[in-house]
C-alpha cells in the first residue's frame, strides 16, 4: 500500500453520535457490548481505525484436503473470510466433491482426486493448506505442504505419533512455517473467557477442574476404526483445555475406561472413560468422557477455586423454555460439534488467517500438543494396565 492515497472511510457523523450515545447509554453498559455483536464492534473500529491504511488485505490462497465433516465445516468458513481465495479442494469421494462444487456454485475452485494432490504443492499461489483428512492420512499432507512451503492448518491430531508430530514441526521450524494443530475448544468464547478469568486471579487458587465431553449423534465405526481411539481422539481436546487453562502439565494420571457399545468394544476400543489428574500446584482435573449423549453434544467445563467457581454448561441452539402447568422444558443442548462449536471454528480459521499474513506464530504451540499427546498415551496406559500412573519428572522437559 506505499505510495497510494489512504482510502479514507467517509465516517457518518451521524453513526459517530450514535456510537457515543451507545457508550454513555445506561441501557446498554459496555460490559454487554461484546465481541460478537458484529455490528457494534463494527461501529467500535470504525471509529478507533476510520482512516487507517490497511496493509493485512493480502489475499491468502488456499487448499483444502478432505470434504467430510470437519472439511467442509472449514470450507464455509473460509467462503466467507474476506482474505481468502479457495483454489483447490482435494476429495476422495467423488460425490461429496460434486455436491460442494454445485451447492455452493464453485466454479473457480479446481476439485482434485487423491491422486493429483501433488498439484496444490506444485501451485505457488497456495500459501496455506487445510488437512482434514482421516487422522491416519495427516502426517503425510503435513509434510508434503511443508516440503512445498506452504502454511499448515492440520486437523487434530496433527500425526497419529509422538515421533511424526515432531517431524512436522521440526520441519516447520526449519521453513519457518506456521503450523496450527486446531484445538478448536480454546477458541470458544465461554471457554477462553473462563481461561482468562482463572488468569486474573478471579476465583483464587485452582482447586478442581473438570470437564464433561459427551459425543453426539455416534461417530460412524468407519470414523473409529481410523481414529485412534477414544484418548487420542477425543480426550485430546479435554486435556489440552485443562493444560491450557491451568497452565501446567500433571504430575500423575489415573483412568477408568469401559466398551458399552459391542462395535466399540470389538475394537478394542472404549465408549466411556474418566480421566483423573494431578497438577503441579495441586490442582486435581477430572474429565468424563463418552462417544454418544442421547440428548445432544454435551460440553461442559467447571473450574473450582479459593475464591469461588466458573462454569460453562451445555449450549442450546435457541433460549426457547416451554411452560405448562406441569413444569418447564428447555430445547435440547446442540446436536453436534458442528452447532456447539460453530463460533470457535470461525475464530480459529481467523486466527490462523491472520498468523499466515501477518507471519505469526500460532497460539497452539508446538511443546503444548507434544505434551497433550503424551499425557493422552499415559491416560489410555493407566486404563489398559489398570495402574495409577506417575508420570516421570522430565517427562516433559523435551517439550518444554
Ligand atoms: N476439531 C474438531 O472439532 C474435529 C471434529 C471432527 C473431526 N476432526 C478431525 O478431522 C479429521 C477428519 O474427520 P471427519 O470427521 O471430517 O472425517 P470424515 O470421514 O467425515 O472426512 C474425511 C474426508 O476425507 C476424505 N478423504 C479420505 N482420504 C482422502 C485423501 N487421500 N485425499 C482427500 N480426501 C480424502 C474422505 O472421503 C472424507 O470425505 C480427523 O482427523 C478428526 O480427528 C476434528
Amino acid at each position: 500500500m506505499a505510495d497510494s492515497q489512504p482510502a479514507v472511510i467517509n465516517f457518518d457523523l451521524k453513526i459517530k453520535k450514535y456510537f457515543n450515545d451507545l457508550k454513555g447509554s445506561k441501557l446498554l453498559p459496555k460490559r454487554l457490548v461484546h465481541e460478537n455483536d458484529v455490528g457494534l464492534e463494527f461501529l467500535r473500529k470504525v471509529e478507533k481505525n476510520g482512516n487507517k491504511v490497511y496493509d493485512d488485505n493480502k489475499v491468502i490462497g488456499v487448499a483444502i484436503i478432505g470434504l467430510g465433516r470437519i472439511g467442509f465445516i472449514h470450507l464455509e468458513k473460509l467462503l466467507s473470510h474476506r482474505n481468502v481465495n479457495i483454489l483447490y479442494c482435494v476429495e476422495a469421494d467423488k460425490r461429496k466433491a460434486n455436491f460442494v462444487e454445485c451447492r455452493y456454485n464453485l466454479a473457480s475452485v479446481r476439485f482434485l482426486t487423491p491422486d493429483e494432490e501433488h498439484v496444490i504443492y506444485e501451485d505457488p499461489n497456495v500459501d496455506a493448506v487445510f488437512v482434514c483428512t482421516p487422522t491416519e492420512m495427516h502426517e503425510k499432507s503435513v509434510i508434503k505442504a511443508l516440503e512445498a512451503k506452504k502454511a499448515v492448518f492440520c486437523e487434530k491430531p496433527l500425526a497419529t505419533c509422538y515421533e511424526g508430530m515432531k517431524k512436522c514441526y521440526s520441519l516447520a521450524k526449519k521453513h519457518n512455517l506456521p503450523i496450527f494443530c486446531a484445538f478448536n475448544r480454546r477458541f470458544d468464547p465461554s471457554f477462553r473467557q473462563i481461561k482468562e478469568r482463572v488468569a486474573s486471579g478471579e476465583i483464587g487458587k485452582i482447586h478442581v477442574i473438570k470437564t464433561c465431553s459427551r459425543d453426539s449423534p455416534l461417530p460412524s465405526m468407519d470414523y473409529i476404526k481410523t481414529s485412534g481411539g477414544i484418548f487420542h481422539d477425543c480426550g485430546v481436546h479435554d486435556i489440552d483445555l485443562v493444560c491450557w487453562i491451568l497452565n501446567e502439565f500433571p504430575i500423575s494420571v489415573c483412568t477408568q475406561a469401559h466398551s458399552f457399545i459391542p462395535e466399540i468394544a470389538a475394537l478394542n476400543d472404549f465408549d466411556t472413560v474418566s480421566i483423573t489428574m494431578k497438577f503441579p500446584s495441586g490442582a486435581i482435573a477430572i474429565i468424563d468422557l463418552s462417544r454418544l449423549a442421547v440428548y445432544g453434544y454435551d460440553q461442559r467445563l467447571e473450574v473450582f477455586g479459593s475464591n469461588g467457581m466458573l462454569c460453562s454448561n451445555g449450549v442450546t441452539p435457541t433460549a426457547v423454555v416451554h411452560h405448562s402447568g406441569t413444569g418447564a422444558t428447555n430445547v435440547p443442548i446442540c446436536y453436534s460439534f458442528a452447532s456447539r462449536y460453530s463460533e470457535a471454528y470461525n475464530l480459529e480459521v481467523e486466527h490462523f488467517i491472520d498468523c499466515v499474513q501477518n507471519e505469526k506464530e500460532t497460539e497452539i504451540k508446538d511443546y503444548q500438543t507434544l505434551a497433550v499427546k503424551k499425557i493422552a498415551t499415559y491416560c489410555e496406559e493407566s486404563a489398559r494396565k489398570h495402574t495409577f500412573i506417575d508420570i516421570p519428572k522430565h517427562a516433559f522437559e523435551a517439550e518444554l
